[in-house]
């Protein structure tokens, strides 16, 4: 039989029903290895994770999305490949979005975004955030069960952001459509994350940017989209209309997916772990440390990725130019050498915040503060409106031996349905 390790994190189904066990088996062999037959390394280790995602002198993010399974579009050759890298980043997946970007090019970018979600600007769309989250919780307690992710997470995560950047109303119903038939990023299914394939999903959504964009550059409005249309770099250029759609989309996928499945993850810890709810019921401060926990323990994003462009070192190790790493988030944030008990729940871990769940470095997500917010509010609503909340067990089977179907990707963690059955707390209807 296959050992674990030697079997194919991108495509075997088991792995991705549980990542934790095979990243296990992998760092049996050290915090990085290079799994037999494969042409890239794997991280475990949490302080080599930090490494990488710091270094971004000899790291480029260009294959993030594309991940490190995927081949150049290119032979590397010599000790410093940079030059080759670029004249080939077209030719990767995604290449040009933010994530994928380094150097100036990224910088510039990741300026306009740092202007979205300023303390300020979330705090404003939080009361949008609270009135939509306590009509949804309040419909589903009123059923007495909801299938949480396509009922309410999804639609709520995408009708935040569309409110925060300001898409028009009467577009919003559609922009949920398109969301709901987009597949996750790093989707299984060969050739699902072509953005370049004008049926994805996400490029119907570029026409829309394009036309709010181009209609506030000659009359600004008071919204986001028309503080993105006149936005300048820090040197004072302006970026390209589709370099701003390009990031208006972007921003969009990389906020549904994961915003939406950390809410189900959350569930889950909150139905499962005996005591948890009754806890975060009576003091409901308590939520965002539980929600930094699930981030460390089951954080939306398994992995990421990047591509040695100079004969650099990780550790002690020595690693040439054209090295591809699959970086394990998930694996990091279980590393005993930083995590006592690393598979354990633990509400008062300290210096939690140092989890690797939205990565590290200049890359560091751009919407975490927002994916706190929105999360956290919307778990205040549902444990303020419940007395009880479980898992239908006729769906999930019983506490100890839940049946959870995982969404196919090797990027995000996290569950395709999650079906609860909710007890209405006495202020119900209040
Ligand atoms: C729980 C929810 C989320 C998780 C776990 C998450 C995770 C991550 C991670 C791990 C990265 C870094 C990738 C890398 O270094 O290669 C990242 C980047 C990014 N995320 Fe998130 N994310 C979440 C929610 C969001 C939301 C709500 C938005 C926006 C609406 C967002 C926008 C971005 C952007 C723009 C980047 C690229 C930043 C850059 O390259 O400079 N994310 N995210």
């Amino acid at each position: 039989m296959t050992a674990l390790e030697d079997r194919d994190y991108f495509t075997d189904y088991e792995i991705l029903k549980d990542p934790y066990e095979y990243f296990e088996a992998v760092r049996g062999h050290g915090p990085i290895w290079q799994p037999t037959g494969r042409d890239y390394l794997i991280v475990t280790g949490f302080d080599e994770t930090v490494e990488i995602l710091n270094n971004n002198r000899d790291f480029s993010a260009v294959i993030g999305l594309a991940g490190a399974a995927a081949p150049l579009p290119f032979q590397p050759h010599g000790s410093d490949i940079t030059e080759q890298l670029e004249a080939n980043r077209s030719k990767i997946l995604g290449g040009d979005l933010l994530v994928n970007l380094d150097d100036d090019a990224h910088n510039n970018m990741r300026s306009l975004v740092n202007r979205l979600f300023t303390p300020s600007r979330l705090k404003a769309n939080e009361e949008f955030i609270r009135e939509y989250s306590e009509e949804l919780v309040k419909k589903a307690v009123a059923n007495g069960s909801v299938e949480l992710i396509k009922t309410i997470s999804t639609p709520f995560v995408t009708l935040v952001i569309a409110d925060l950047l300001g898409v028009p109303e009467q577009d919003r119903e559609h922009f949920m459509k398109i969301i709901e038939a987009a597949p996750p990023p790093g989707s299984l299914e060969t050739g699902e994350n072509d953005f370049s394939d004008e049926n994805h999903p996400m490029v119907a959504m570029a026409g829309y940017f394009a036309r709010y964009i181009g209609e506030r550059m000659p009359a600004p409005r008071d919204d986001i989209l028309s503080e993105l249309a006149h936005a300048e770099y820090p040197d004072g250029t302006k970026p390209r209309l589709e370099d701003l759609v390009a990031l208006s989309v972007f921003m969009f996928g990389a906020g549904q997916d994961t915003s939406a499945k950390l809410l189900g993850n959350s569930m889950r810890y909150i139905t499962d772990v005996p005591g948890l709810q009754d806890r975060l019921r009576a003091d409901p401060s308590l939520i965002p440390a539980m929600l930094e926990e699930v981030l460390r323990l089951e954080g939306s994003t398994k992995q990421t990725a990047r591509l040695a462009r100079r004969d650099t070192k990780i550790g002690d190790l020595d690693v040439p130019a054209g090295t591809k790493v699959l970086v394990a988030l998930s694996a990091a944030n279980r590393d005993a050498r930083r995590w006592p008990a690393p598979a354990d729940f633990e509400l008062d871990r300290k210096k939690i915040k140092e989890h690797v769940g939205f990565g590290r470095g200049k890359h560091v997500c751009a919407g975490a503060p927002l994916a706190r917010v929105e999360v956290r509010i919307i778990l205040e609503q549902f444990l303020k409106h419940t007395s009880n909340i479980d898992l239908d067990e006729s769906r999930h089977g019983p506490r100890g031996s839940r049946d959870l179907d995982f969404e196919p990707s090797f990027i995000i963690r996290g569950l395709a349905e999650l079906h609860l059955k909710l007890t209405p707390s006495a202020d119900i209807g209040s």
